[in-house]
Order: C-alpha cells, then structure tokens, then sequence
C-alpha cells in the first residue's frame, strides 16, 4: 500500500525508545523503499542543539541498533537527510512557534508523543494553540497508558479534550509482531481450526512471555510497576483477546475492537489462589530482584503466572493459563493451544500420547507448529509417535525473511497509513485495567511477598502446581 507524504514529529525525539525503536524502524523502511519521497521526520525535545547535531546522534543510534545486515551507510546517509529537529519546552511556550513554522499544512501529520504521560495533556493542549494539528492529524502514545483505571480514565479524557478518539493511536508493540497478525490469519483464513476453537475441543491455552533479561537499570522504574502492569495488563491481554475473540465481520479497525473488547468484558475476576507472583534471586551472573529494584522489602512481582477464566458460549470451562517474567531460563513467548484427546482412543491405552498441541511462536524464530499424532514407522505393530508439523516463517519466507518489519516498523507505517486496527481503543484500554485493578489491589492489601525463583529457572515452583492441581503442565521453556 503506498503511504502518503508525512510530517511525523516524536515528543520525546531524542529518548531512548526514540533511538532503540523509532527511528532505527523508521530507517529499514526506508531502506527497503517504503518511505514516500516528501517524507520527514521532525525530533523534538528539551535538548538544545541543531538538526545536525540530531542528525549525528540519530546515525549513531541506527549504528547500534540496527543489524549490520540490515544497514548501509549510503541509506542512512540518505535517510538523516529526512531528519529536522527543533528544540522544544512541552510545558513552556519555547519552540512551539518554530515547529508550527515548519510543520506543512498539506500533508498527512502524526505526532508521536514518546514522553511520559504527564505531559499528554501540556502537549495535546499546544498542538492545538498553535494551529499545529487539525482534525486529521494523528497522535501516538505509549505504554503506561495509565497505572489503574482511574489515571487511564483521566488519561483518556484529556486526550479527548483536543482529538477525537478516531485520531488515537496507542501503541502495543506486540500487536505489531509478525505472528500475532499470523494468528488472525490462521484462525480466519482457514477452515481447518475454527470449529475447534472452543470449549467442546480445547483443553485449555499457555500464553507465555518469558525473557532472560533483568530488570537492570530500569529496576527502580519497574519496581513501581511489576510484571502484571508491564506485561499483563496489555501485552498477554492483547494476545489472549486475538486468541480468544469471535471472528470480526470485516478485518477493520472497530470490528476487531469490539470482538477484543468482549472478551475482556468477559474475563472472570481471578481469584489470588490461582495466581504466583515471583522475584528471581541474586547469584554469579547478577544481582537479585530486589538488589536492582534497591529495595530490600520490594513486594514487586517480576514474574507472573496464572490461570484466566472466561465467561462466554465459546470458552466457558476452558481455562488460559498466562505466565510472563524476567531472568528465566529462555527468552520464549508462544501461545500454545492444547486440544483435548479424541473421545475414545482404538488403540488402547498408549505411552507418552500427548495430543494436538498448536504453538504460535511469536520469538525467536516466529512460526507454527501442530503436533499431531501419527504411527511409529517401521513393522513393530500399531505404536503411535508424536511428530511436529513445523512451519518456521523464516525458512518459508527464505530470503525475503529478513524483511519481515518489526513490530514498531509496522506500526509506525500503520499510522501514516491510518490504520487502527492493531491500536488499542480507549474503552479496550479501561476494560483492561478494570479486571487488572482488583487483582492488583488484592495481593497489595493482603501484603503477599512474592517467591523466590533462581534466575535461569522456569519460574517458582508455585507456578508449576497451578498447573499441576488442575492436572495439566506447563510447556517447557527450552534454551
Ligand atoms: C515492554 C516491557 O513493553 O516489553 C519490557 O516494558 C519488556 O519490560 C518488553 O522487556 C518485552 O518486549 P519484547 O518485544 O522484547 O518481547
């Protein structure tokens, strides 16, 4: 789909999420040739400096994060080309006039607010005063999109103070991977899962999230939060939602929405026995949890499990088990759909069948896999085998794989276009923390101290038994 002229101004320009992410997605776009000539992008922050001195940093970002493979130096000398930036006080009145001045009138605006939440409002408010943005303009924002109901509320209003809701759009990176759209293909575009997709044939779902990485440096920030803020709240929600939802009439944007929207309406509050929280202990590699949150009596959780119930015709009596946590065994995140066995089994009873299992792989190596069941080869009777039926997009795709976008890419590129159907509406967003506000306020009343995991593990053993009383196990989260 070619993608019109643009003027994308990111609040917030020179931050990291604008160096790590942003600009560096922004420039593979422009080196596969999907930026239209007029394209220009406009950095805005505190920092006094010129748009030369934006351009050089904005290099050296794209040289550290950006694969070697998948950067040039003559595209991203092109590509800073694009580049302007103007120094700008979100709370003040400094710069507005200058980036009103360069701003053009005629082409397709978004404003990329990569700042913290509190100046959602001082920005929006501006943008408009200075007859920066009109009514076709576009906003991004970023997670947290609130911390509760009530400050995603207040944040929602003062948003709709200066655009209307059609204007929004807020990120979720992990709408935009790869396999989770594969997923809406899967379900959709194929006859094959559908009229097993429910109750009567699934046994349950294990949506996992699981990284290596520490809180680090972030731990002061993320102590505030903990895994169920970070992760829960959005990211595992917004998979459960594609797992879960009824089938969209039309693949549009307010289509999609409502279906997510009723499956959150329909989730059960969850009670705390079905929930783990845990914090990795310290050894040689790094230090603990609470050593990186400093904060010795940290009651943070930076690993979660549990187990989801929803209540509707479809999924009532199939439970969803979510786990997410930092410093395990395995950076893996799959959503994994475990199908019950067929209702009589012609070959007696058989060691180590273990049925249907569809792996979605969001990462690494983005794929499917249907385990199904099949006769051992060779001449020693009717045994049967389990064999994997494995697609991995990256073989499928050949060489063409490596230009699969990433999820902020895609993302990005989707708001030009005026996409919203990987964003999250505002009334998705409230009905999110509503569940998630009870269960947080839960455990924070009855004062639980999370459990302990060693780092490299799978997670506390608590976690293991909420699948094990109900008889069922984890997937393993494999190195
Ligand atoms: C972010 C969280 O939203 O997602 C981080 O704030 C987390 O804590 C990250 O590490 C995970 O994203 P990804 O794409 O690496 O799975």
């Amino acid at each position: 789909i070619p993608v019109d002229e643009f003027d994308l101004v990111i609040f917030g320009g020179t931050g990291d999420l604008a160096r790590r992410k942003i600009l560096p997605g922004l420039y593979r776009r422009f080196r596969s040739g999907q930026m239209p000539e007029g394209a220009r992008i406009i950095g805005a922050a505190r920092a006094d400096q010129d748009s030369a001195a934006y351009r050089k940093m904005i290099q050296d970002a794209i040289e550290e994060f950006v694969p070697e493979k998948s950067r040039d130096s003559e595209s991203i000398a092109e590509f800073i080309k694009l580049l302007e930036y103007i120094p700008i006080d979100a709370t003040g009145e400094g710069g507005w006039k200058e980036l009103a001045a360069m701003v053009r009138k005629e082409v397709v605006k978004a404003f990329y607010f990569s700042v913290g939440p509190s100046l959602f409002g001082d920005l929006a408010e501006r943008l408009h005063k200075y007859g920066i943005a009109d009514d076709q303009s576009r906003l991004v924002v970023e997670k947290p999109f609130g911390r509760d109901l009530d400050s995603a509320k207040a944040l929602n209003a003062v948003l709709a103070q200066h655009f209307d809701e059609s204007q929004i759009y807020r990120i979720d990176h992990y709408l935009g991977k790869e396999t989770v759209q594969n997923l809406m293909a899967v379900r959709f575009g194929n006859i094959l899962f559908e009229p097993l997709w429910n109750s009567q044939y699934v046994d349950h779902i294990q949506i996992t999230a699981a990284e290596t990485v520490a809180v680090g440096s972030r731990g002061a920030y993320y102590d505030k939060s903990g895994a169920m803020r970070d992760m829960v709240q959005n990211h595992l929600m917004q998979l459960l939602c594609l797992i879960a939802m009824e089938p969209p009439n039309e693949f549009e944007p307010d289509a999609v929405r409502d279906e997510k929207l009723k499956v959150i309406r329909a989730l059960d509050p969850v009670a705390q026995s079905d929930i783990v929280r845990g914090q990795y202990s310290g050894n040689a590699d790094g230090p603990s949890y609470v050593e990186e949150a400093e904060n010795p009596d940290s009651k943070t959780e930076c690993f979660v499990a549990m187990k989801v119930n929803i209540s509707n015709w479809r999924w009532k009596g199939t439970p969803i088990y979510l786990r997410t946590g930092k410093r395990l065994r395995a950076r893996e995140s799959e959503i994994a759909v475990v199908f019950k066995d067929p209702p009589h089994s012609i070959f007696g009873e058989q060691d180590g069948r273990r049925g249907n299992v569809l792996v979605i792989r969001l990462q690494p190596n983005e794929g499917m896999n249907l385990r199904v069941t099949i006769k051992e080869p060779g001449p020693g009777g009717m045994r049967l085998m389990e064999v994997p039926l494995d697609m991995s997009f990256a073989e499928a795709l050949g060489p063409d794989a490596e230009d699969v976008p990433d999820a902020y890419e895609r993302l990005i590129m989707d708001v030009i276009r005026g996409n919203q159907t990987l964003f999250m509406r505002g009334d998705e967003v409230e009905a999110a923390w509503a569940w998630t506000d009870p269960i947080i306020k839960g455990w924070t009343e009855r004062g639980d101290k999370p459990k302990l995991y060693d780092p490299g593990s799978s997670g506390p053993e608590d976690a293991l038994m909420l699948l094990h009383k109900d008889g069922r196990r984890w997937r393993e989260i494999k190195v």
